[in-house]
């Protein structure tokens, strides 16, 4: 009997369906509300020989060793650092992500925080709902314009390339900074001193933790705007509450956070000039759709043997070809 698949989180009707059909297999789902507890999952992972997970779960060294079977860890996300995929390619284990599927979403969360953000639309709603507004007046609620401003990029992927495309009609001039060829593409330092918005779209690897710092910010021309909808390691927190407190940046936008979740008492969430919102980046119906199946698809083709659609370690594959 084949060994079981692991689901760490609530997964969606079709995808769970799709699952019940052609795994062939048990299937332990977690469905509290809340991640797995860590002792669980490494004692869920001992037998399985599949994993979907989420970006809540760490799979780390530890539990792949104590995971004889273990073939396939499917994440749903595009991004991966919570995966040692290193440690996995070291024990033939196949790792996957979710990408594509998730990039106009995305795009879509980071306008709607460059847009609120500028505008300044939650404090004028907040204002609204206290009932201090009292009149139309000339300098009530004033935010920045987007037209003839710059939108500075940093990672030219998928994300950020869709960022960009949306820029014309908001009559903003786009700069990118990043590894991949993108149109307008500068070196950092000039899309710092140059950039009216910051948008950071970079993964958070080794590289990028803490990239965000007080040098880095201080390069961020003076009343700028900040947005994060990438990873919330990849900013130092003290040094943005520093940039922010001293009015050297004028805002930030952010969707994600160093250590998940934060509550309304962090002291980012409370800041007067930070827009702060749950890591929804990709949530919609549909793209959370999209993700749930594209994740069980890419765990069922390893089960099989098949290669998956998103491998993450193909160093991995050879060895593994027809196993199923
Ligand atoms: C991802 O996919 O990496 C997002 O952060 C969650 O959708």
């Amino acid at each position: 009997m084949a060994g079981p698949i692991v689901v760490t989180g609530p997964l969606i009707p079709e995808a769970i369906r799709v699952l019940e059909r052609e795994a062939g297999r048990t299937i332990r789902f977690w469905d509290e509300d809340r991640p797995i507890p860590e002792p669980l999952l490494h004692e869920w992972a001992r037998d399985a020989e599949g994993l979907l997970t989420t970006l809540n779960d760490r799979i780390d060294a530890r539990l792949m060793e104590a995971a004889p079977h273990l073939q396939v860890v499917a994440n749903m996300a595009v991004g991966f650092d919570n995966i040692d995929v290193a440690a996995a390619s070291g024990l033939g284990v196949l790792c996957t992500n979710t990408p594509d599927v998730l990039t106009e979403a995305t795009a879509e969360l980071t306008w709607a925080l460059i847009l609120a953000l500028m505008r300044g639309i939650v404090p004028a709603r907040n204002a609204l709902m206290a009932g201090h507004w009292k009149y139309w007046r000339v300098d009530g609620y004033l935010g920045a314009e987007l037209m003839g401003r710059t939108l500075g990029i940093v990672g030219g992927g998928r994300i950020g390339t869709a960022v960009a495309r949306r820029a014309a009609p908001f009559g903003m001039r786009v700069m990118t900074a990043g590894k991949q060829p993108a149109p307008e593409r500068v070196p950092l330092d000039e899309l710092l001193a140059a950039a009216d918005v910051v948008s950071l779209h970079v993964p958070l690897t080794a590289d990028t933790r803490g990239m965000v710092n007080r040098e880095w910010l201080s390069r961020m021309r003076p009343r700028s705007f900040l947005v994060n909808t990438a990873r919330g390691g990849v900013v130092e927190e003290g040094a943005l509450l520093e940039a922010l407190d001293s009015g050297h940046l004028a805002g930030a936008a952010l969707d994600v956070f160093d250590r998940e979740p934060i509550s309304g008492d962090h002291p980012l969430a409370r800041h007067p000039r930070v827009l702060a919102t749950p890591h929804i980046g990709s949530a919609t119906q549909e793209t959370r759709t999209r993700m749930a199946l594209l994740a069980t698809t890419n765990l069922l083709q390893a089960l099989r043997g098949q290669m998956p659609l998103n491998l993450l370690n193909p160093s991995v594959w050879p060895g593994r070809a027809g196993n199923g």
